[in-house]
């Protein structure tokens, strides 16, 4: 069947490769952009909680699936879950999966393009030393400066998309996969560095207790489903992203110790994040619920008052500018990898228009920030409801439904052939996870916080 094949688009050269790939896509804007204000947003350490639980609960239990259907398949997810539901004698409605999954990829690559593009603004920002010495009115000044103005905005989006779908275009081996491997480690070496700083701020306590004090009279219905759909985000789950990078596995590598890795270091860059920028939140007055900004409005503070901050702040943003980069390829490989194989076209050819069409869905996101700002649909501008969309609805329900297919669908023979756990107690464990605990969970946190 389809596991003898080998993807057309190129195999990771080894395990180690793989794992570069999938925390390069793991590790992006969600953890060091978006968990901080979140947790912010949904008061603190209760939410840190209930996000960790779904990371080990249900985040890498679905990933396990993710990787071991798209090896399975070796194609793009649509047509991987096309090609097994078909094996397994199921409805082809199955291969919706990869359809909604293609969507949700596409939609958030259209915003998420433009908030790295903050991030590419601001290299230039701290390499020009505007934030030396600099206090917390003007770093909030600088980035409402920033957001306020959508020609900007739209140059740095722009280019940002102009990076990623170069990218994709030339296949993942040429160019990422040699710059992650040494900026990964960076970005690791200067979230501690930066911890280090906040170690010593006056606000460290502070901030340590607001991440990991729990306080349950502080959680909602909406961040519990925040909670649930960051864990899927984070990890980059229920788009096919993660299937389409395990297209690329090579048969001999092991998916559950590599994915209980991935998940590892995404948990460490996210909670490393928060504990570099609620110190400062604290030490400087400043609001833990400040929304998007809260790290463009913190991080270049303290940047600003260390030794030698500009070079190191300017180093910072390349990082998380890379982390940004590496992650948004994944979210247009599934949709490019379709069209190559389905439509004919080349590599090239449809990554240009993945890139087109989600850089101008990607103008309605720039205007949010400001020309659109007072336009609201229940409440929320046209980037929170793309976000929520996305995040806390599509992803879970593709994880829902990845999780239902592998445990009630596959033949049983084929998920244990592929995945080889040598552990029968904790192979057992997963299939609980996936036929009752992560549909019933997702599906229980869906009803609740929506309705
Ligand atoms: N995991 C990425 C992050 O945390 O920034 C975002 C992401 C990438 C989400 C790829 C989904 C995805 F398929």
């Amino acid at each position: 069947m389809a596991a003898e094949q080998n993807s057309i688009h190129g195999l990771w050269r080894n395990r180690w490769l793989f794992i570069l790939a999938a925390t390069g896509s793991a590790v992006g804007l969600g953890n060091i952009w978006k968990f901080p204000y979140i947790t912010g947003e949904n008061g603190g350490g209760a939410f840190v909680l209930v996000y960790l639980f779904c990371i080990c609960l249900i985040g890498l239990p679905v990933m396990l699936a993710e990787v071991m259907l798209g090896r399975m398949g070796r194609q793009s997810p649509i047509n991987t879950m096309t090609a097994i539901a078909k094996d397994a004698g199921a409805n082809r409605l199955w291969s919706g999966i990869g359809w909604m999954g293609a969507v949700a990829g596409f939609l958030i690559l259209s915003f998420y393009s433009v908030i790295a593009g903050w991030a590419l603004a601001y290299i230039f920002r701290m390499a020009g030393g505007m934030f030396e010495g600099a206090s917390a009115e003007v770093a909030s000044t600088t980035f409402g400066n920033l957001v306020g103005n959508p020609e900007v905005l739209l140059a740095w989006h722009t280019i940002f998309m102009v990076i990623t779908i170069a990218v994709v275009a030339r296949g993942v081996n040429q160019g990422l996969e040699k710059a992650i491997r040494i900026l990964m480690p960076m970005l690791f070496v200067l979230l501690f560095l930066l911890l280090g700083y906040a170690l010593s701020s006056d606000g460290f306590s502070q901030g340590f207790s607001f991440l990991f004090s729990f306080d349950f009279s502080k959680l909602t219905g909406e961040s519990i489903v925040v909670a649930l759909g960051h864990a899927f985000f984070t990890l980059s789950l229920g788009l096919g992203a993660i299937m389409a990078y395990g297209a690329y596995m090579p048969s001999d590598v092991s998916i559950g110790k590599t994915v209980v890795l991935v998940g590892i270091l995404d948990t460490l860059v996210a909670l490393a994040a928060g504990l570099a920028i609620f110190p400062i939140v604290f030490a400087n007055g400043m609001e833990p619920g400040a929304g998007p900004g809260l790290l463009f409005q913190t991080l270049p503070i303290a940047f600003g008052q260390m030794p030698a901050g500009t070079l190191f702040g300017t180093l910072f943003f390349v990082l998380i500018t890379f982390a940004a980069w590496s992650s948004s390829i994944s979210l247009a490989e599934p949709i490019v990898a379709w069209a190559v194989e389905s439509k004919g076209m080349s590599r090239a050819h449809a990554a240009t228009w993945v890139g087109v069409a989600a850089w101008v869905l990607g103008i309605g996101t720039v205007l949010s920030f400001n020309l659109w700002s007072d336009y609201k649909v229940f409440d929320k501008t046209l980037f929170d409801l793309l976000d929520f969309l996305t995040t806390n609805i599509l992803l879970p329900l593709g994880g829902l439904f990845i999780a239902l297919f592998v445990g009630w669908v596959m033949h049983k023979s084929d998920v244990a052939a592929e995945v080889r756990m040598s552990n029968p107690t904790l192979y057992k464990a997963w299939m609980i996870v996936l036929k009752f605990i992560a549909p019933v969970a997702v599906a229980v946190v869906l009803i609740n916080g929506l309705l």
